[in-house]
């Protein structure tokens, strides 16, 4: 059983965590004359929050001999980080299909990456390593610790922003949304998913968590296939309001992020805004949170 962590675990995580990342900032503004929060949090180092699960979960015990994870991006970069902050060794098993941009960049922070043909073989290696002794594997979203510190977003907005009455989050595996529903305080909570990978409303439609479809633009940030366990826990006790968009919504959302406030973000990013656009979120002060930036940028 995977335990669940409490809103005073998302304290003690802020307080651990706060050396190594960054206090991103809020940006109050209006979309179509309504107001809105945005949460700037593709400014965080490593370009996206799993920094802040990723540094919580090796704070949060004595430090490891080494580091083992499974990733095809934003989570291997920030464990990789992470790794690096506190001197710990660390491997990422990693898809062939890894972009090229985001293996450098694991590699650059240090990690020793190992490739697989398949995602199945990357996660099954990654847990046999795990089991060594010394081994700290660290669970993309399915893990306490890592959920504790995903919550330190959530504990920034209510702090900067207490006059927020809904926060918008992506879901993947639900680490972030964990975090949203530990200290949203009360507040409405949006789950957004694209409609080609949504693990979290096939999970609230068949009541319990299940395998789901994983086919959407932003599959590299939100392709998990299963929601946490934590996750679905949590999520039904805020009564999470799950909200889908079609790909055609993520690709206009994250434009029109960048051609009216100039926010570069990636498109799982861009699923936050895309629900709001839709119009089916509530609140007379909503907060999307802008959750990563990791995407090809070819200057011109
Ligand atoms: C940018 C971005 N947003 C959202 C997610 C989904 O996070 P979670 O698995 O915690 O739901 C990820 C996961 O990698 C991500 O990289």
């Amino acid at each position: 059983m995977t335990s669940t962590p409490t809103i005073a675990d998302v304290a003690a995580a802020a307080d651990r965590i706060r050396p190594y990342v960054r206090r991103t900032p809020i940006l109050s503004t209006e979309v179509d004359g309504r107001p809105v929060v945005f949460k700037l949090e593709h400014l965080q180092r490593t370009g996206s929050f799993k920094l802040r699960g990723a540094t919580n979960a090796l704070l949060s015990h004595p430090l490891p001999e080494r580091v083992v994870t499974a990733s095809g991006g934003n989570h291997g970069l920030a464990v990789a980080t992470a790794a690096a902050s506190v001197g710990v060794p660390v491997t990422v098993h990693t898809p062939d299909f890894v972009p090229a941009q985001k293996a450098e960049r694991m590699a650059a922070a240090g990690a020793k990456l190992v490739r697989h043909p398949e995602m199945a073989e990357v996660f099954a290696a990654a847990l046999e390593e795990g089991k060594e002794p010394g081994v700290r594997y660290v669970h993309p979203y399915d893990d306490p610790d890592v959920v504790a510190g995903q919550g330190t977003v959530t504990a920034e907005i209510v702090a900067d922003a207490p006059e927020v009455d809904s926060i918008i989050v992506a879901v993947g595996g639900g680490g972030l949304a964990s975090g949203v529903a530990l200290a949203a305080d009360g507040r409405h909570v949006v789950a957004a998913e694209p409609e080609g990978c949504c693990c979290f409303n096939a999970a609230v439609r068949a009541g319990e968590p299940v395998d789901a479809p994983v086919d959407s633009i932003a599959a590299s940030g939100l392709g998990a296939n299963r929601i946490g366990t934590i996750a679905f826990g949590l999520l039904t006790e805020a009564k999470a309001q799950s909200v889908l968009v079609s790909e055609e919504q993520i690709v206009a959302a994250r434009d029109r992020l960048w051609e009216e406030f100039r926010l570069a973000v990636e498109p799982a990013a861009a699923v936050a805004f895309a629900a709001l656009l839709s119009g089916e979120v509530p609140g007379e002060r909503p907060c999307v949170i802008l959750c990563g930036a990791n995407t090809e940028w070819s200057p011109s």
